[in-house]
């Protein structure tokens, strides 16, 4: 079968037509599917994306405008923990109310851990080596029975990994959840970065990857199956008005923590940002800034050296707020900006193996590709109320991203165990240390059996101690 005429013409007005290349060669059902995949393609938003990321290099902002953003600082007096107390009784009402949801995003590739499989299914928990999954999903039905309301959890996946995902919540039993949903991010096309073509991963098949986490706004306004309600729509119902995002690598976030929700709607915010003072000029987290008085994060790989290391008189980083990814969002904001404006796009060079002209897989071993990434981050500088809340990353942020050294399953399950450690301590019982204070042994506590260091205190039989590793469930 010939592909369809009007196909072939959009192609041409595009410069795309070598996608056709080997149409010949394919059986019926693959001309089908391919089809329907170049079909999807918004090929105007390619050809932006070519002169403004591929052909030319983004604008940069100024280095003179940027500025260190106000920030709600950690509690040191007595006063700022009694208002912290109270920002909790805040947060704890909307929780108690139905009013809050929780989204994990979970579309990511990981390419840098290495795992063959979905992030979240990997096995990290110190002793019994339960799941990124089932530790998000425990803490979410936690707080469920701790508030006496469903929190409904809404987990973001990519085409890539959405079968896998599902079948691994199903075959847990979705971990006791009654309101679980996953829903599925969008994906771009990878272009060459010399010619801005399009490029084939296969016969019949373009290289698509996932759109970036900014993709989120828009995958959570999209109909559900069968044209059934969207995310959105289902919150709205749900009576759901503020939703707490986090990415799926963090096994340590406080889930839907009180004082958080409480200090973003005593802002009356639209948004908020948890942030973690940095530890080093080039450490990878994004910094919020303020850029001629509006808040924006920049990210890591974008931040000049020269901004990066600028410091206080007395030593400290002047743009210390690194954003650990863990936010706040009025879903009116988010219906607000998928409906008015769009996230910008951020390229990526990447190695993406591709179809020739010949129809040989060629393998590079260069970045030879551009992919284009949303960031949700972006979503920043549209909220016209926001807050930054400064957190201990101690207690909270402690990433899975690397095969090896930092961030990698050994030094997170390190932290988990010197977390709940803390914990142990703190309810009355003995823990044995090392000499730089870390625990030679893994402890893991499951959010079922506490939440946190106080619910532990009124479980914890009086004179334990700790010398091997320890589960409690
Ligand atoms: C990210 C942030 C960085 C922040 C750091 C904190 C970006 C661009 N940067 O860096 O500012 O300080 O986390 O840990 O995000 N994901 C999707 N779909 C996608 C892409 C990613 O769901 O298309 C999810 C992943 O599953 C993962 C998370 O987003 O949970 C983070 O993505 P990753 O690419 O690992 O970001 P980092 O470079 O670590």
């Amino acid at each position: 079968m010939p592909p369809a005429p009007d196909l072939v013409e959009r192609l041409e007005r595009h410069g795309q037509t070598e996608l056709l290349d080997h149409w010949d060669k394919l059986d019926l059902a693959t001309q089908r599917s391919f089809e329907a995949e170049l079909r999807a393609i918004d090929f105007h938003l390619v050809d932006q994306l070519k002169e403004t990321l591929v052909f030319a290099d983004p604008a940069i902002d100024s280095i003179d405008s940027v500025r260190p953003v106000e920030v709600s600082r950690l509690p040191r007096t007595d006063r700022e923990r009694v208002a912290h107390r109270l920002a909790s009784e805040v947060g704890e009402a909307i929780l108690a109310e139905g009013q809050a949801a929780v989204v994990m995003v979970a579309g990511g590739q990981g390419t840098r851990l290495g795992f063959n499989g979905p992030k979240g299914t990997y096995p990290i928990g110190p002793v019994s080596a339960s799941s990124l999954f089932q530790i998000h999903a425990e803490k979410v039905l936690a707080l469920s029975r701790r508030y006496g309301k469903t929190i409904p959890l809404y987990v973001m996946t990519s085409p890539e990994n959405h079968a896998e995902t599902e079948l691994f919540f199903e075959s847990n039993n979705r971990f006791g959840l009654s309101h679980l949903r996953l829903f599925v991010q969008g994906r771009m096309p990878a272009v060459d970065r010399e010619t801005g073509k399009i490029l084939l991963d296969g016969p019949g098949r373009v290289a698509m990857s996932p759109d970036g986490h900014g993709g989120t706004l828009t995958a959570l306004a999209q109909p559900g199956v069968d044209g059934g309600l969207s995310c959105l729509e289902e919150m709205k119902e749900l009576g759901v008005q503020t939703l707490f995002y986090f990415q799926v690598d963090n096994p340590m976030v406080r889930i839907a923590d009180p004082t958080f929700l409480g200090l973003h709607r005593e802002a009356s915010a639209e948004v908020s940002f948890k942030v973690v003072e940095k530890l080093k000029p080039d450490e990878k987290v994004g910094v919020v800034v303020e850029v001629d008085g509006r808040p924006q994060v920049i990210e890591y790989s974008d931040l000049p050296p020269a901004l990066a290391e600028l410091r206080e008189p007395e030593g400290s980083l002047q743009l210390w707020a690194g954003s650990i990814a863990i936010h706040i969002f009025e879903r009116s904001f988010i219906e607000r900006v998928v409906q008015q404006s769009q996230l910008p796009f951020h390229r990526a060079f990447k190695k993406v193996p591709y179809l020739n002209q010949d129809g040989q897989r060629i393998e590079p071993t260069e970045p030879n590709a551009v992919k284009f990434e949303r960031f949700i981050f972006d979503a920043l500088p549209l909220a016209e109320r926001y807050a930054v809340v400064e957190t201990d990353r101690i207690l909270e942020f402690e990433p899975l991203k690397n095969a090896t050294g930092a961030d990698s399953p050994a030094s997170v399950r390190q932290r988990m165990s010197d977390l709940f450690a803390g914990w142990l301590e703190a309810a009355g019982a003995r823990v044995v240390r090392r000499s730089d204070g870390t625990v030679p042994f893994g402890i893991e506590i499951s959010p079922l059996f506490a939440l946190d260091g106080a619910e532990l205190r009124s479980k914890l039989p009086a004179g334990l101690v700790v010398e091997q590793p320890l589960h409690l469930r």
